[in-house]
C-alpha cells in the first residue's frame, strides 16, 4: 500500500465509510464503448458499479452482450450484468454500425467464448437495482436508449430514484453521423430518446459534436506501448475503428461521457432544451437549444489537447 493510501486509510479509521456513487452503465460495445468501459475501470474504486446492461446498436444484441461479458470478466469481475432489448421501440428492424466497429464490435479482436453469468432482462435488472438502492442511482448510457425508455414506461415511479442520466446521444444542431441528420444512438431509437427526454430526469448529454472534436490520430496509437495485453487490445481497437469523416482519426464519442463523470472540470455544461424528431418525421434528428432554465445540459470541451491526453493516459495505464 502506498504512503498516500496508508495515510488515507488511517485518517478514515473510525469514520463513516465513504459513500460511493451508485452507477448503472448501459452500452452497445462497440469500440468506443470498450474504451469508455476501460476508462471507467481506472476509476471504479470511486463508484459503486451496480449493473452493466447491453443494448442493441453497434452490433446485434447477442454480440454486444458477449462483449459486455468480456468486460465484466476482465475489468469488473463480480458485477451484475443483463441482456437488453433486441430491437428499437417502434421500428422492429435490426440496424448496426458494423462498418465502424467490425462484425464482432471490437475491430476483430478475438475474445473467444464468454461464459460470465448474464441475466436475460436488462429492464427488470435495472428496475430491481434502482428500486432497492438506498441512494439515487446515476445512469450512464453509451448506446441507444431502448432499455431506459422501457424502464420508465413499465415502471414510471422508478424515475424518483434516478438522480441523473449521463448519455452519449444526439446532436446539438440537427446534423448527424449515420445520416445527414441522425446521430447513431438517437437515430437507432428516436422514440426511446424522446420518451426519456420528456420524463424529466436531468440528463447530461455528450453530443456527437463533442466526439467529433475528441479526435485522435490513429498514428498516435501506433507509438503507444505494447507491453501488456491491454495495450495491445487498445491498439487493435484504435487501428480497426472506422468513420466516414476522416479515417486517419478515431473519434472518441463514448469516453467523453465517462470523463464527464470522473473529471467534469474538463468541460463546460450548457443548460438546454432537447427536441427529438420521431418517425414519420425525420426520425433521429435532434436539436439542443441553450436555455438557462432547462433541466438538461450538454457538454463541450474547453481544452481538446488536455482532454485527449487525459483519455490516452488512462487508456494505456495498467
Ligand atoms: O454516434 C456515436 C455513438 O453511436 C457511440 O455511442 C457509438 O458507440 C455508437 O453507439
Ligand atoms: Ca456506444
Amino acid at each position: 500500500m502506498s504512503y498516500a493510501k496508508a495515510k488515507k486509510y488511517i485518517m478514515n479509521l473510525g469514520k463513516e465509510p465513504i459513500k460511493k456513487r451508485p452507477v448503472i452503465i448501459d452500452c452497445d460495445p462497440g469500440i468506443d464503448d470498450a474504451m469508455a468501459l476501460m476508462l471507467f475501470a481506472e476509476f471504479k474504486d470511486n463508484f459503486d458499479l451496480k449493473l452493466i446492461t447491453s443494448c442493441a446498436g453497434n452490433t446485434p444484441i447477442d454480440i454486444t452482450t458477449k462483449n459486455v461479458q468480456f468486460f465484466a470478466s476482465n475489468f469488473f469481475n463480480g458485477v451484475r450484468i443483463a441482456k437488453g432489448s433486441r430491437y428499437p421501440l417502434v421500428r422492429q428492424k435490426q440496424m448496426t454500425a458494423e462498418y465502424v466497429h467490425g462484425r464482432n464490435g471490437l475491430g476483430g479482436y478475438d475474445i473467444g467464448e464468454q461464459d460470465y453469468p448474464c441475466e436475460d432482462d436488462a429492464v427488470e435488472a435495472m428496475y430491481d437495482v434502482i428500486k432497492n438502492s438506498p441512494e439515487k442511482i446515476t445512469l450512464v448510457t453509451l448506446g441507444p436508449m431502448t432499455n431506459v425508455a422501457k424502464l420508465v414506461i413499465n415502471h414510471p415511479e422508478i424515475k424518483e430514484n434516478i438522480e441523473v442520466i449521463y448519455s452519449m446521444i444526439g446532436s446539438t444542431d440537427g446534423t448527424g453521423n449515420i445520416t445527414e441528420y441522425g446521430e447513431f444512438n438517437a437515430y437507432f431509437d428516436p422514440e426511446a430518446f424522446d420518451i426519456v427526454v420528456k420524463c424529466n430526469i436531468p440528463m447530461i448529454i455528450n453530443p456527437m459534436q463533442l466526439g467529433n472534436e475528441t479526435r485522435i490520430k490513429k498514428s498516435a496509437f501506433a507509438n503507444m506501448p505494447t507491453e501488456t495485453i491491454k495495450d495491445n487490445f487498445v491498439k487493435t481497437l484504435a487501428e480497426n475503428i472506422h468513420n466516414e469523416i476522416d479515417d486517419s482519426y478515431i473519434f472518441l464519442y463514448d469516453p467523453n461521457t465517462i470523463v464527464a463523470l470522473v473529471k467534469p472540470e474538463l468541460y463546460e455544461f450548457v443548460p438546454c432544451d432537447i427536441h427529438v424528431y420521431t418517425y414519420p418525421d425525420v426520425g433521429g434528428k435532434t436539436v439542443m437549444k441553450p436555455n438557462e432554465n432547462g433541466i438538461h445540459k450538454y457538454q463541450f470541451v474547453t481544452d481538446k489537447t488536455k482532454l485527449n491526453n487525459f483519455i490516452l493516459k488512462y487508456l494505456f495505464k495498467d
